[in-house]
């Protein structure tokens, strides 16, 4: 193994630039050449590479996003996408290729090597937790407490007016960040696809949260939620309860920023290592992760398509701590 090659792809999460570092300064200490692609996939197609040494990531391991940055690009989608960036990969001598991102961008990967024969290894990056083969992926933790933080302060403001606030949270089709951060911000109601629960039953538990003596709400809904959005819920809570004076609030890309936790510097920092002793190892077509604390690889085929599920202990604390 001489060359390898790293980038970030699909939407960016705190602690991918200690991973990028990690995976450059594994590389430097196996005696192995590090290239940067900028861009994602993009810079691939593009022939944005960049030699890399010890330095160039020094000071970034406390930074947010990807100082490569990253892209969702349409062209790698294609045949001819992928055989053009695997073309510029060959001519600068990459015998391997580390690809930090989500599942969007491991289907990539997986693409390129059946295709084409470049080794891949897929390293998890994304707020969302939604890969399989991992307990946590990288930046999860970060998102987790940026939510709690500003539900935290929403709640000074909502016990303030009496109000009841509906915050809607990332995490695509997994509700991970919701019930997380829903049970650590002391919401009282959790939102989330894996647990659909009828509308009917959020209107009795606030009915019942009412009774309770409780003035003001916090009800997290997790972007996945299939009631119809955030807004759709607002004006059905406002029928059912028109003394509740119901405020919508979309964290959106907050979520996505900040200096990444320790955790996550250190998950990053260990899968880099694990991503590039793999390839040296003669493995590839796998996804570095961890599974009780211990590193563990999965097939990026069985990382794409499965899921993890949803702890339902944790679904039961939610209901018990709520009332
Ligand atoms: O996958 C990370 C994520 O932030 C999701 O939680 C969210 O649905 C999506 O990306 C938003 O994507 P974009 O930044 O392209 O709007």
């Amino acid at each position: 193994l001489k060359k390898v090659g790293v980038l970030t792809s699909g939407g960016d999460a705190p602690g991918m630039n200690a991973a990028i570092r990690s995976v450059v300064r594994s590389c430097i200490f196996y005696g192995i050449e590090p290239v940067a692609i900028h861009e994602g996939y993009k810079g691939l197609i593009d022939n944005d590479l960049e030699i890399m040494n010890a330095r160039s990531v020094a000071n970034i391991i406390n930074q947010g996003g990807t100082f490569l940055k990253s892209a969702r690009c349409q062209e790698f989608r294609t045949p001819e996408g992928r055989a053009a960036a695997y073309e510029n990969a060959k001519a600068a001598g990459l015998d391997g290729l580390v690809v930090i991102g989500g599942d969007g961008s491991f289907t990539g990967a997986m693409l390129l090597e059946k295709e084409h024969g470049l080794p891949c290894i897929g390293v998890p990056g994304t707020i969302d937790n939604d890969i399989f083969g991992t307990d946590f992926t990288i930046g999860y933790d970060t998102a987790l407490n940026t939510v709690v933080e500003a539900i935290d302060k929403i709640r000074d403001t909502a016990t303030s007016h009496n109000r009841l606030f509906l915050i809607e949270v990332m995490g695509r089709d997994a509700g991970f960040i919701a019930l997380n951060a829903g049970i650590a911000a002391g919401a009282e109601e959790i939102l989330i696809p894996e647990d659909q629960k009828p509308i009917d039953q959020l209107m009795d538990s606030l009915e019942n949260s009412g009774r309770a003596g409780k003035t003001s709400s916090i009800v997290v809904v997790s972007e996945g939620d299939k009631s119809g959005g955030v807004f759709e819920l607002s004006r059905a809570v406002e029928e059912n309860f028109p003394a509740y004076e119901v405020k919508v609030t979309v964290l959106g890309h907050i979520q996505r920023g900040g200096k990444p936790s320790c955790y996550d510097r250190v998950l990053a920092s260990r899968l880099g290592v694990a991503s590039v002793e793999a390839l040296r190892d003669g493995i590839s077509g796998v996804m570095v992760g961890v599974r009780d604390q211990k590193i563990v690889q999965t097939p990026l085929e069985e990382a794409i398509s499965k899921h993890n599920a949803i702890d339902s202990n944790l679904l039961k604390v939610a209901d018990i701590v709520t009332v």
